[in-house]
């Protein structure tokens, strides 16, 4: 059932545009009005929260930070984005006040449905955005949005990351309509861009020869690190893990604008730093930190969008996603790092569906 990929994993990348198409248009109405069949959030219970918090693990958590950015900017309510193993332990403040989103693709991680079952006990309002349907997360939760990627069998998620953006930017869109904080100009400018979406994660996908042929150059370079601003910071995060998880390389990442702050003391010939540069109002402050860590020898693979070409002339290596919204180009920028990852890892001969060490599902504390 691998329908010709080599792996799952591969395979479930490129069943993105279907995964996003599938968790999008399965809410709007021909109105282009976000309905969320199991979400009962009314405008009355929306005005009672003073506060959001966002809590899974791994990936699921790097989707939360994406969408802290989202509901803060479009529903202007303040957002708490934390790891589940870290929420529970540190006695958060949660009242009835507090909208609780867990976020996982399993629904059975252990952390994160302790920290729901711990929200709840305290009184908050729990919405969930889970994909695999019935789980003991979507059972617990008041409020449910199902990302519709389907079945995600390699270990490393990568259709559920993306699927769980786009709940989202919906979830976000939806709460910005429904408290009156959301202009109705800018709610049909993102609804407009959202439903291109699939189509341009294809032409991303179109590209995967030229991370391809990165990944034959790279592979062996055990210096990697990633690094972005902004929501590309939240990419860089997401890159990097599935980077390490799957190819065994030693990888992190930082804010660029830590850099000075400790990190570039690790640059050295060759060190293969990919940077995030999507973001036009951080555009030049990316690229001083680009020209940074190249005056120190680094090999620098900038990710950026489509007519930012004085890139070529500082990055060794540019790859461009198609242009859209700013606050949108986590979906498209995700996908050459998660190819990146995926390349690296089977040329290093590794069982790319099935890292070491790793569970998909992690039901243990
Ligand atoms: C990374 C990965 C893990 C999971 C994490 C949460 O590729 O797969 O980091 O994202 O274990 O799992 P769920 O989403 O099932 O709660």
């Amino acid at each position: 059932e691998k329908e010709g990929f080599e792996h799952f994993t591969l395979k479930e990348i490129f069943e993105q545009p279907k995964g996003v198409r599938e968790t999008l248009m399965r809410r709007l109405n021909s109105q282009n009005e976000i309905v969320l069949e199991g979400v009962t959030l009314t405008a009355d219970i929306l005005k009672d929260i003073n506060k959001v918090y966002i809590v899974a693990c791994g990936t699921a958590y790097h989707a939360g930070l994406v969408g802290r950015r989202a509901i803060e900017m479009f529903a202007k309510i303040p957002v708490e984005c934390d790891v589940a193993s870290e929420f529970r332990y540190r006695d958060p403040f949660v009242d009835e006040k507090t909208l609780f989103i867990a976020v996982s693709q399993s629904g059975e991680t252990l952390d994160t449905l302790q920290s729901l079952r711990e929200a709840k006990r305290k009184g908050a309002r729990i919405l969930s955005i889970v994909n695999v349907v019935g789980s003991s997360v979507a059972r617990e939760s008041d409020d449910l949005l199902y990302t519709w990627a389907g079945p995600e069998i390699g270990v490393a998620s990568t259709k559920a990351y993306t699927t769980q953006l786009i709940a989202f930017y919906l979830l976000a869109l939806y709460m910005g309509k429904l408290n009156g904080r959301l202009e109705e100009h800018k709610y049909f400018e993102m609804i407009e861009a959202l439903k291109l979406m699939p189509e341009k994660i294809t032409e991303v996908l179109d590209q995967s020869k030229e991370i391809q042929k990165l990944a034959a150059a790279q592979f062996n370079n055990e210096k990697v690190f990633f690094m972005g601003r902004g929501v590309d910071c939240d990419i860089a995060y997401e890159g990097s893990l599935k980077l390490k998880e799957i190819s065994y390389i030693n990888s992190f990442a930082i804010a660029a604008g830590e850099l000075k702050h400790g990190t570039i003391a690790l640059i050295e010939d060759n060190t293969f730093v990919v940077a995030m540069a999507t973001q036009d109002k951080l555009y030049e402050k990316m690229l001083s930190n680009i020209k940074e860590v190249k005056a120190r020898g680094a090999y620098v693979f900038a990710i950026a969008k489509e007519g930012n070409d004085q890139l070529t002339k500082t990055a060794d290596e540019v790859f461009f996603i198609p242009t859209t919204l700013d606050a949108l180009t986590p979906i498209l920028s995700v996908i050459p790092t998660q190819l990146l990852a995926y390349y690296v890892s089977a040329l290093r001969g590794n069982d790319v569906d099935k890292p070491r060490n790793l569970a998909k599902s992690v039901t243990v504390e």
